[in-house]
């Protein structure tokens, strides 16, 4: 590792927010903020100067940038997704992967509340309408939220979030989760899927992309739902069938519904976007911005930094993606914390220590954590400035 003293150079590419550089900054380290995703060939000379690197969605760390790099400590994802990062080479690399999971689960639960009011509103279909100079004043088919039963699925970070503020606004909640989950206000858990379709009036998905949550939705589930009722999905593209749902829209089965994620979504703001609910009555069509607030951006950039620090301070890699998650105590200040990445193969933390007591060091605390690829292990010592470097130098050999 490069001299903690001096802080470690950290590059933060694809406009990441500013808040994660300043938290890095403050703690000490040289920051370097660029604005653009560089191709590989770039990439590979760029991050030569660099410990450690964050990216957004774009940049791809391929094989080629990792084996031209194997000094990186760490690599961000400032985003959920890590599919842009080989991330058993950077493993095998002894290289952690974080990302930021939950810092917009705020603002996927919020979109779906006001999608739950919009969708009973008839919203999008009256604004539209008002834009193209119709007047429709009208009460048909339009209703309150407050009374009526939601039922959710999915009873995770978002889909509790959803719970708590439905029953704000004096809905009833239901939900189905695989897992016994604690039920949050009044709300209530349900023993099956079907259980909660026949009951609610608004279904809101908030589960994973799984093979079991794949085409979750389909004809059948749909005809299990109370006729008028609205579907809302802001989980994953793959949970629903979009032609099935379409077809309980066209026949008034359910009266509406609000669509974020969808099986296939362009690439970019440059793409056309074509899906089978296009033009149908009350239905919400957003392009996958459910987590997309500057709030959630910032929160992002916090996470993401935080876990550099815990991992560059301590040797924590909780939240990593790709390596067996650690948390870590802080450093006590006569204390010199080692970490080394290892092949999980038998015999290795025996012939870690016959190499310490070697160098006369005192271990003042050790801790291993396994996956069936690699072992990680934190070791603090006391011992001479000088015993300490010998012994380092000595297990790198
Ligand atoms: P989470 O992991 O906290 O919760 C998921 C819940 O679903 C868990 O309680 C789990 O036990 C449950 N579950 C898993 N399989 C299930 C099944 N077959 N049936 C019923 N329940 C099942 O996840 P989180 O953070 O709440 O995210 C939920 C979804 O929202 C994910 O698909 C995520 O990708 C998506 N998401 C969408 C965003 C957007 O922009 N629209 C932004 C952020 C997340």
């Amino acid at each position: 590792m490069a001299n903690k003293q001096n802080g470690f150079r950290i590059l933060l590419l694809e406009a990441i927010h500013p808040g994660a550089k300043d938290l890095l900054a403050r703690e000490g380290h040289t920051v370097q903020l660029e604005s653009h995703s560089p191709k590989e060939a770039e990439l590979v000379t760029m991050l030569q100067n660099f410990d450690v690197v964050g990216i957004r969605s774009k940049t791809q760390i391929t094989e080629k940038v990792l084996q031209a790099n194997p000094h990186l400590l760490a690599v961000g994802c400032f985003c959920i997704g890590t599919d842009q990062v080989k991330l058993d080479q950077a493993k095998r690399l002894g290289i952690p992967v974080f990302n930021a999971p939950y810092s917009n689960t705020r603002s996927v639960a919020e979109l779906v509340l006001a999608e739950i009011v919009a969708l009973s509103r008839q919203l999008g279909d009256r604004s539209m309408m008002a834009h193209r100079g119709e007047w429709m004043k009208s009460a048909v088919g339009s209703r309150e939220v407050r009374g009526k039963t939601l039922g959710i699925v999915g009873y995770g970070h978002i889909g509790s979030q959803v719970s708590v503020l439905a029953e704000s606004f004096g809905m009833r909640v239901v939900y189905f989760d695989v897992i016994k989950k604690l039920p949050l206000g009044n709300s209530q858990q349900l023993e099956t899927l079907e259980d909660v379709l026949r009951v609610s009036d608004f279904v809101s998905l908030h589960v994973p992309d799984t093979a079991q949550t794949k085409q979750m939705i389909t004809e059948r589930e749909l005809s299990q739902m109370k006729k008028g009722a609205c579907l809302i999905n802001a989980s994953r593209g793959s949970v629903v069938v979009i032609p099935a749902l379409a077809e309980a829209l066209k026949s008034n089965h359910l009266a509406g519904a609000a669509v974020d994620v969808f099986p296939v979504e362009p690439s970019s703001n440059n793409e056309k976007f074509v899906s089978e609910l296009q033009g149908l009555k009350n239905v919400i069509l957003t392009p996958h911005i459910g987590g997309s607030t500057e709030e959630a951006q910032e929160a992002i950039g916090i996470e993401v930094a935080q876990s550099f620090l815990g991992f560059l301070k301590n040797g924590s890699t909780r939240g990593a993606v790709n390596f067996p998650n650690v948390d870590l105590p802080i450093l006590h200040d006569n204390s010199q914390r080692m970490i080394n990445v290892h092949q999980n193969v038998p015999g290795v933390l025996g012939e870690i220590n016959s190499i310490v007591s070697k160098f006369g060091v005192n271990i003042t605390a050790q801790g291993l954590s396994t996956d069936s690829n690699v072992g990680y292990l934190v070791m603090d010592m006391e011992g001479r400035a000088e015993e300490v470097s010998n012994l380092v130098a000595g297990l790198k050999t």
